[in-house]
């Protein structure tokens, strides 16, 4: 029987929408070593489980002003990653680039929508040029409309972002306002306005990478959170992200039954803390041995190191750690990390991931420089994300807490469930050297030996302050524990705790220092 001439016109239709830009832009993608929109999608999702939604939309000004392209540089659509629904959109640059329209942003508003009503997380592949120039204020609209929706679902589902090619203009603020955002090596630049803007308007001259590219948003500028070597690697990075995460708000993080032992001591981390207090030691190794093996995943490993953040299981259940790194600037709390600290603990709070805090701070990093850029502002912020997740919270103080270190770093009054601090723990106002300086100024003048002296009192100060012993019997810790004990007393703690009902009084919402 001859096939109905209406089906025939379907296939048609359906094979023009997914020539994209045409066989000549594909085959230059694919020359740049990238994949198209389908491409990116289907390896992103498990297989088969993708489907497209309104592939035959085109731009309004397709008839008259340009060449119509079914789907107008957007593809849209549902699936599945390891089994949980996503809403997903990838950005197609053998349409004008990429560039956004006004019906491309309702394509993506709509799969926004889908995922904010469906409690399911919504991913991004962006590669675009930014707003579409022909299309002028409908274009920034567009963006506006994207843009107020990743607000207003922001800490309800996850939204992930992998750039995946050029990321200019409102292409690069969607991501800035989603939960993590993945760029490839060499391949994505992220910028407002692009180097030719730049010479334009200042005569500098720069090259994309040097001003937008992964390693500047990695190490520098602390916008992106992960990078890939290549777009297969990001998106897999973004489903084994997604692994630690609830679909939404209201569910808890999958649990994953552990392979390694949730009893397990390793003897080593009772030799890891060197006895002299200015010897750095490596606090990722406390972070590995502690949670299940090879669960660490890292969120800005390049930028803020003196801070450590990142998703990890302990028991199979999904933890978010927070620590410092003693072994860069001696883990000193500065302006990044504080920022990069306060989004991680906002991150883990709204989508019901508790907290693991491991303390080494000698406190936060004086000078002109950090005074005039805010410290006392974006430290705020750290105080504020503490004290507001309702999330269950454990803190472990491995070696030094003083000052305001001690007291942001999850402390007990700030809301903490369980502190618990090694033996190396020193938990002070001050360091022994500053603080006698200031107690014993006059005595010290007026010793006989004052160098002498100044040692004499601050041993007795590090006798009374440098070791946990005073902040437990104050109730400051609620117990000391030997290092190789962290991981069982940590998963102790938090199975005691996962049941933690802590109502937040009602309120429109607060007023972070940002
Ligand atoms: C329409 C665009 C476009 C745009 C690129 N194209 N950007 N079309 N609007 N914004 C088209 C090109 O004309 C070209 O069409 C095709 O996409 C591929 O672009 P190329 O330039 O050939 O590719 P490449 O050399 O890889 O360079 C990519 C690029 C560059 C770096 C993205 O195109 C670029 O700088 N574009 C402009 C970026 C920009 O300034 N955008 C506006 C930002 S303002 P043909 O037909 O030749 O293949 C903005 C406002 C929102 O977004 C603000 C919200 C806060």
């Amino acid at each position: 029987m001859p096939e109905d001439p209406r089906i025939l016109q379907l296939r048609q239709m359906r094979a023009k929408a997914l020539a994209g830009g045409g066989a000549d832009k594909i085959a230059k993608q694919h020359a740049k070593g990238k994949l198209t929109a389908r491409e990116r999608v289907e390896t992103l999702l498990d297989l088969g489980t993708f489907n497209e939604l309104e592939p035959f939309i085109t731009s309004e000004l397709s008839e008259t002003t340009h060449e119509q392209y079914l789907g107008d540089g957007v593809v849209t659509g549902y699936g599945t990653i390891d089994g949980r629904v996503v809403y997903v959109y990838a950005q197609d640059f053998t349409i004008f680039g990429g560039a956004l329209s006004e019906m491309q942003s309702h394509k993506i508003c709509r799969v926004m929508d889908l995922a904010m009503r469906n409690g399911a997380p919504c991913i991004a592949l962006l590669d675009s040029g930014g707003a579409r120039i022909q299309e002028g204020v409908k274009a920034l609209g567009g963006y506006a409309e994207i843009f107020r929706r990743n607000a207003q679902y922001s800490g309800v589902v996850p939204q992930i972002s992998v750039m995946l090619g050029p990321c200019a203009g409102g292409a690069a603020y969607s991501p800035a306002l989603q939960d993590l955002v993945i760029m490839v090596e060499k391949q994505s630049f992220m910028f407002l306005t692009g180097p030719e803007v730049i010479k334009a308007v200042t005569g500098e001259v720069v090259d994309s990478e040097s001003l937008g590219g992964s390693e500047i948003h990695m190490c520098v500028s602390g916008v992106a959170h992960l990078a890939a070597a290549s777009e297969v690697e990001a998106l897999q990075t973004a489903r084994h992200f997604l692994s630690y995460l609830p679909s939404n708000n209201v569910e808890n993080p999958p649990y994953f039954p552990p392979q390694d032992d949730p009893a397990r001591m390793d003897e080593a981390l009772n030799h890891l803390v060197p006895l002299d207090p200015r010897e750095p030691y490596v606090m990722h190794e406390v972070i590995e041995s502690v949670v299940d093996a090879g669960s660490f995943l890292e969120i800005q490993p390049g930028w803020a190191r003196n801070a450590v953040v990142g998703l990890a299981r302990i028991g199979g259940h999904s933890v978010g750690i927070v620590a410092q790194e003693p072994a860069v600037m001696a883990g000193v709390i500065d302006i990044d990390a504080s920022d990069k600290m306060t989004r991680f603990v906002r991150m883990c709070d709204c989508f019901n991931i508790p907290l693991v805090t491991f303390v080494d701070s000698p406190g936060f990093l004086p000078g002109v420089a950090q005074e005039h850029g805010g410290i006392i502002r974006h430290g705020a912020k750290l105080l504020y994300a503490y004290s507001e997740a309702t999330v269950p919270k454990v803190t472990v103080i491995t070696r030094k807490a003083y000052g305001g270190a001690y007291v942001v770093m999850s402390s007990k009054y700030l809301g903490t469930d369980v502190t618990y601090a090694w033996p190396s723990a020193e938990i002070a106002v001050l360091g022994a050297e500053g603080a006698v300086n200031i107690l014993y100024r006059r005595e010290i003048e007026a010793a006989a030996n004052p160098a002498a002296e100044r040692l004499r009192l601050a041993e007795e100060y590090r006798a009374r302050f440098n070791n946990p012993y005073f902040a437990a019997s104050t109730g400051y810790v609620d117990d000391i524990i030997e290092p190789k004990e962290t991981r069982p007393k940590i998963i102790a703690a938090l199975s005691a705790l996962r049941d933690k009902f802590a109502p937040a009084p009602p309120r429109k919402h607060g007023n972070i220092p940002v």
